[in-house]
């Protein structure tokens, strides 16, 4: 990806260097940066950093200068955040200076800068958030039961009938509940052209929109108008496709669940719905809010209910005791419902885990400050980016953090520990910005999860002389990070013959 830049950088280079040797001359504080790793002129810590992997090079930096570490890239000062409780004293108690997102020309480029995770910190946010929060809230979240667990049934079938592509299905079962949040209208199947939609969207996000791509944009915001037939330009190709896809995809489902909502029967319980519903909210600010929804909800869902079932296959004896819950609370072969959700304390302690043994978004969605600021003594300029590292935290404040261990949140005699929600909370995030969908994507987790391990047992695939292959645990990470596809064996519990099946 970053090759297709460097035409463009090198005939820029010396205006460049210019530019971040004036930006970066002298420290704008008497008082000291956080600790962090030497840096070398101009570039800073450029080439320290595993960019496949960031989170590994950032947990080795913590354990050498602990709960702040201060690094810089060009010109662009970074402060990675390592510890649960500053996380929360900056984003909770400073959340005027620790709210905003990091400014950078690619969002513009690709046209994703009014989808709300990327907004930034103002009053274009500020009503989006609010709009949201009409839907999202606690109290209110209830309504969409009957959609996760009709959607979760949905799952089932598809796992039943084709179960070499759990992995899809998993990612049509989050997507379809995302979608049908949003526009309140049924998905029809992985076939459906919102899904289809939405999917594509998602892919040209995902190979365009790097962060190699996002850092030199932001450095070189002068990229941005280069004309695609420069030599190297090609990402303006790909940055026109993406803005046409996300025009498609904000009017064409709005105009359907507009056009859905004066037909009989209506709309189903759904952010536009709300919308829809209140007289004062502006068309176009419930529109592009919608437009974020399914990219924020979606993977991060999808990519949690396959790290369990990794932890499955690799702890075969917590899933036993996840069946042994499910079946003497709701009996065997009987799917659950939420009634049954406070009396399986096991399957959320689990889910828990899951999502700390591998969080979804290990170093959050970055931050940026509005103003200079000083923690424990150390200077962190305005426009700082600013990371909080929930891989670390998840690591380091927990013993034998390896294991997947969900007693964790459970007390000796196996009731759920009373601070495990919040324990778990962060990994939706802090402050202000913490993730408005949290309640609905702890029902989605749930549902899915209860279907599918009332339903299957989940083991490590065998080979034709019926040796066990074994599991290597691999993550991919975007900015989502998810378990690379790994093979497996589903049987059913449901009686009957056995159903295995293993991805190829
Ligand atoms: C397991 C699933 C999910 C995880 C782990 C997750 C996690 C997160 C995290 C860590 C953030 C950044 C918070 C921060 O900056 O402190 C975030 C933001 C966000 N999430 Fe989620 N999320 C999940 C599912 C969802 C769902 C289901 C929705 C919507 C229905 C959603 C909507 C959003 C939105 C709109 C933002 C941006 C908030 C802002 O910038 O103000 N997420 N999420």
């Amino acid at each position: 990806m970053i090759t297709s830049f460097l035409p463009v950088g090198a005939a820029c280079v010396t205006v460049i260097g210019l530019w971040f040797a004036i930006r970066t001359a002298g420290k704008r504080s008497d008082l000291p940066y956080p600790p962090g790793p030497k840096r070398l002129p101009v570039i800073g810590n450029a080439f320290d950093i595993d960019l496949k992997e960031p989170h590994v090079t950032y947990t080795q930096w913590a354990k050498i200068y602990g709960d702040i570490v201060y690094s810089r890239i060009f010109g662009q000062d970074i402060v990675i955040v390592n510890s649960e409780r500053t996380a929360r004293l900056l984003a909770d108690q400073r959340s005027s200076i620790y709210s905003d997102r990091p400014h950078s020309p690619i969002y513009r480029l690709f046209g994703t800068h009014r989808m709300t995770p990327v907004l930034e910190y103002g009053k274009e946010w500020k009503t989006q958030r609010k709009l949201l929060h009409l839907s999202l809230r606690h109290d209110v979240i209830d309504r969409y039961r009957e959609l996760h667990l009709r959607s979760a049934h949905e799952l089932l079938k598809n796992i039943q009938q084709d179960s070499k592509n759990f992995y899809n299905h998993f990612d049509l079962y989050t997507g379809s509940v995302a979608l049908e949040f949003t526009y309140g209208r049924k998905v029809d199947g992985k076939n459906d052209p919102v899904i289809t939609m939405a999917a594509g969207l998602a892919d040209i996000m995902a190979e365009g929109m790097t962060s190699e791509r996002a850092g030199l944009l932001t450095a070189l915001p002068i990229l941005e108008y280069v004309p695609s037939w420069f030599p190297g330009a090609s990402f303006q190709g790909e940055a026109r496709k993406c803005r046409d896809m996300v025009t498609s995809f904000s009017d064409y489902p709005f105009a359907m669940a507009k056009r859905q909502a004066q037909e009989a029967g209506g709309l189903l319980p759904s952010f536009i719905s709300d919308m829809l519903g209140q007289g004062e909210v502006e068309e176009s600010d419930a529109k592009e809010t919608a437009t974020g929804i399914y990219l924020a909800a979606a993977e991060t869902t999808a990519s949690t209910l396959k790290v369990l079932v990794l932890a499955m296959i690799l702890n075969p004896e917590i899933q036993d005791k996840v069946h042994a819950e499910l079946d003497a609370i709701v009996g065997k072969g009987v799917l659950p419902t939420f009634e049954d959700r406070e009396r399986l304390p096991y399957l959320q302690a689990v889910l828990y885990e899951v999502m700390r043994w591998h969080p979804a978004l290990p170093l959050g969605v970055p931050r940026a400050t509005t103003a200079n600021d000083v923690v424990d003594g150390y200077y962190i300029p305005k426009g700082t980016l600013v990371i909080f590292n929930t891989w670390v935290m998840a690591n380091n404040e927990y013993n034998d953090p390896e294991r997947f261990d969900p007693t964790r949140y459970l007390t000796a005699d196996g009731k759920l520990n009373p601070d495990a929600k919040q324990d778990n909370s962060k990994f939706f995030g802090f402050g202000r910005r913490i993730c408005p969908g949290r309640f609905f994507a702890d029902d989605a987790l749930w549902a899915g999860a209860a279907a599918i391990l009332s339903t299957f047992r989940f083991e490590k695939a065998k080979d034709t002389f019926g040796k066990e292959i074994e599991v290597e645990p691999v993550f991919r990470h975007g900015v989502v990070s998810h378990p690379a596809p790994f093979q497996c064996s589903i049987i059913s519990r449901t009686g009957g013959e056995c159903e295995r099946s293993q991805l190829p």
